[in-house]
């Protein structure tokens, strides 16, 4: 079974952003990490990075579409992106939110997520192992 897991703006830099806060993973090593942990719990991670909002709602509707469930980083724009939410709460098999930081223990404007209330649920502060947390929540949802 495909699972989608969409990564937000600025995400496909990890190797030039704060290493203290992201860890030491480049994007292309997270995504093979996510494509391996998939694999090994069953799955097929489809695995895409945008910084556009627009093509993140596409690809949201196209898994509204194809009863993909869907884990999602949604990066900055987890803080204020009403489209995104909104796309969100289309999808008809579950949606898990990641992040690798915990942004509950950053910056103020990151304690509010307007994705979390159409996300099954939130795993946070794990680093790339947030995401494996996830496909292992989302195995338990979908009972396989
Ligand atoms: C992030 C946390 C967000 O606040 C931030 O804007 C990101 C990454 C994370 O994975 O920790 O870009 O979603």
């Amino acid at each position: 079974m495909k699972i989608l897991v969409l990564n937000g703006p600025n995400l496909a830099r990890l190797d030039i952003r704060d290493s203290s806060i992201y860890g030491d993973f480049t994007y292309p090593q997270l995504v093979t990490f996510i494509q391996e942990g998939a694999t090994a719990l069953g799955f097929t991670a489809d695995v895409r990075q945008s910084n556009e909002e627009a093509q993140i709602i596409g690809w949201l509707h196209e898994a509204a579409d194809d009863l993909t469930p869907v884990i999602i980083n949604p990066a900055a724009f987890t803080h204020y992106s009403y489209a995104i939410r909104d796309a969100a709460e289309l999808l008809k098999a579950p949606l898990i939110e990641v992040h690798l930081s915990n942004p509950m223990a950053r910056e103020e404007f990151r304690h509010t997520s307007v994705i979390s209330g159409v996300a099954k649920g939130t795993i946070a502060g794990f680093g790339p192992n947030s995401y494996i947390l996830a496909l292992s929540a989302m195995k338990n949802l979908l009972g396989k």
